[in-house]
Formats: C-alpha cells, structure tokens, sequence
C-alpha cells in the first residue's frame, strides 16, 4: 500500500510533544515529508528528526498546501490560525488533522466542517484525552449502559498555579483567550462526548480576570504580566435541550487544592463516575447502588497493561496518531468527528460572551 505523505504545519511545542513521535511509530504506514514553521530553525530541526529522505523544511505553509505529493497536512500553530490553515489544506485536497482547540469562533468552526463536507476529505481534532486508559475505560461504562441517561456533569479544567509560559498562550490576539479555549475545550469535548449530547440550549458564564500579576509558585515559572492579556479563570452553566445539565469550570491560575484538569464528572440514572487526576496518573471514581448498597469503586489505571507491538507503552497522542491514519487508509470516521468540536467551540465562545455582557446566551 502507497505510504500516505505528511505535512506538519507549526514545529513548536504540541508538534515534537505529540504530533512527530505518534506517526514516527507508524513509519510503515506515512512519511513526514513536509515541515513548515515561521521559525525556520524548528522546521529544520523537526526535519532532521523525523524527516523522510525527500522531505524539506519551509516558512510558508502555502508551500505544503500547494505540494500535490502531500495527503495529510497536520496544523500544530496558534489558535487564531487554525480555520485559515485548515480551510486552505482542505480546499487542495489534503486530509487534515487540526489542533484543539478547533477555532476561535463557532463561524470559522462551521467552516471548517463545511468546507471538510464539500471537499468530501477527512477532518479530525487532536483531543487526545479521549485515547487515555481511563477515558476509554469509561467509554466503555457509559457504551454497556453502566451509568444510565447522563443528565448532570461537571467538566473540570482546572489548574492550581500552571499558566503556560511557552509560546503565546497568554496573548489573546493569538489564542483568542485563555484556559477556557485553552483547557476547558478538552474537557468540555470528554463530557459532551459521553454525554452523546451535542444539542446547547443555552449558556450563562463569568469570565475572571483576576490573577494575571500573580506569577508566585507557577510550575512553568514566571511571566510577564505586563504581557498577560488572557482571562486567569473561567465558568459556565450549561443547559441542553433534552435538559441535561454541565457546569464547566476551566482556570490556569485559581486558589484550589485539588486541580483536575481534562477531567469529568458523569452523573446518571444508573450510576456516576469521577475522573480524578494526580499528574499524569488519572483515576477513575464509579459510584452506584446494589444489594441494597451504595458501592464506590476505585478503578486504578496506574498499573500500565496497554503495550504496543513493540513492548514500548502506548500513550493517548500515540493512539490519536495511529486511529486517524486508520481512519484515512480504511476510509471511515475518525474518533473526533469536527461537528463534535464545531459544538464544544461554539458553547465556548458563548461562555466568553456572557461572561461579558453578564447576560446568557441562547443557541
Ligand atoms: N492537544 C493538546 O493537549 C495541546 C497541548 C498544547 C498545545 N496544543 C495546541 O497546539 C497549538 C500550538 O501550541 P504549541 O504549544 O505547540 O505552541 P508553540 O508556540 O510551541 O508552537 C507553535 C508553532 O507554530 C509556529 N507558527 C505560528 N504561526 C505559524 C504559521 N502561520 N505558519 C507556520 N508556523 C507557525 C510557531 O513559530 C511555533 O513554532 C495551539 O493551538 C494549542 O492550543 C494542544
């Protein structure tokens, strides 16, 4: 079988964390043949690691639009960038896999998902906290019917004192906001998912921007403050129309002790379960009534027994990579389907806007 033929689009941070490493494992499968970031340098580099012998380095990603060898063009840049980057890829014929979250807006969304439609090429999002072990143990609860009808949820995003000093999270021009894009867009996408409710009703949010200058104990140390143009905080009620409910809370900087960041909480009619989070391990909390009881469970995910074919440990980017070059080379839909992003972008933005009219906003 032909090798699909790759273009990564943003060298930075997400690119060589997640993004090279996972199709690096499926080099029976791609070649990462283009690399293009304004920063010529992380092109470079990012070539001369992962690079196939023909592959090349560039600035303009208009270079890796127009190269017609290309299959599959990845978008690892700021935010602000990812619907005009996705579209272009898209309207050349490329397959392509864009980084959370989705958009800025729910009308560049909307585009991107059109545009996917009308071109009949695949689109996908890197929420990548869907492919973690307790992610997809969960799934697997709410598939068998373990929780009944989900009606109440609360999606957590939120971080103690880690406001990311990388990059340019925290220049709203570029992000288009801050730990709620930022964050919360993972956790409202795991909730929304579970929940297979994909239909807002209405949203009432407060938006804080409290905590800028307060950089003491930042575990990505210091920022500028002078440069923090972001919200520190944020949190929304949101209503479905069938009349579930999530309540959303999404912060980089807020005074908690237990930060829970990519997390869910599942209330049903048969049962609940917690996502709790100490670093990397992730834990699952299942709640329910039996014998007469109320039973807790504990689910522990620390023992790792998911290995690939290599003995070497699978991780959630890994698992991203490899479904979504399934999904191509078979021709069926990937696990993130973009009119599920288009409706987490658009509860988002709606967050941000009753956040500053103090009124709600109905769908
Ligand atoms: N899935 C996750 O959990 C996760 C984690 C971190 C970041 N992200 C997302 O990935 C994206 C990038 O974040 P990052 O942490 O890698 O940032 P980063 O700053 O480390 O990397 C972004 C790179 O894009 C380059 N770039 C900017 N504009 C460009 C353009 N027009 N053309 C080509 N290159 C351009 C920059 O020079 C930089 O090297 C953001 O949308 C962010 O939300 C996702």
């Amino acid at each position: 079988m032909k090798k699909l033929r790759i273009g990564i689009v943003g060298c930075g941070f997400i690119a060589n964390g997640k993004h090279l490493p996972g199709l690096a494992k499926l080099s029976d499968k791609v070649d990462i043949a283009a690399f293009c970031d304004i920063i010529s340098e992380r092109a470079e580099k990012a070539k001369a690691e992962y690079g196939s012998a023909d592959s090349y380095a560039c600035t303009d990603y208009m270079q890796l639009v127009n190269d017609e060898s290309l299959d599959v063009i990845h978008v690892c840049t700021p935010n602000v960038t990812h619907c005009e980057i996705t579209c272009a890829a898209l309207e050349a014929g490329k397959h392509v896999m864009c980084e959370k979250p989705m958009a800025v807006t729910y009308a560049e969304a909307k585009k991107m998902v059109d545009t996917a439609k009308r071109v009949g090429k695949k689109l996908t999002i890197g929420y990548q906290n869907r492919f973690r072990d307790d992610a997809i143990y969960l799934r697997k609860m709410v598939d068998n019917g373990r929780l009944g009808d989900i009606y109440y949820a609360q999606a957590n995003a939120m971080r103690r004192r880690c406001v990311p000093t990388w990059g340019v999270f925290t220049n709203k021009a570029l992000q288009g906001g801050g730990p709620l894009i930022d964050l919360g867009t993972h956790a409202l996408d795991l909730t929304l998912w579970y929940m297979g409710n994909y239909e807002p009703e209405s949203v009432s949010g407060t938006v804080f921007y409290k905590m800028g200058d307060k950089t003491e104990g930042n575990l990505c140390g210091p920022w500028d403050p002078a440069s923090y143009e972001v919200e520190d905080s944020a949190f929304g009620f949101i209503r479905m129309k069938n009349g579930a409910t999530i309540y959303l809370s999404a912060s980089w900087v807020l005074n908690i002790m237990e930060p829970r960041e990519a997390c869910t909480t599942l209330c049903g009619t048969e049962g609940g379960a917690e996502m709790r989070q100490k670093g990397e391990d992730y834990t699952c909390l299942i709640n329910y009534a039996d014998g007469g009881r109320l039973v807790d469970a504990t689910v522990d995910f620390t023992q790792k027994i998911a290995f690939g074919p290599d003995g070497v440990e699978e991780k959630p980017g890994d698992r991203e990579a490899a479904q979504w070059i399934d999904a191509i080379l078979n021709d069926h839909d990937p696990v993130v389907l973009p009119e599920q992003a288009m409706v987490v972008t658009q509860i988002l933005e709606a967050i941000y806007e009753s956040g500053k009219t103090g009124k709600p906003v109905y769908f």
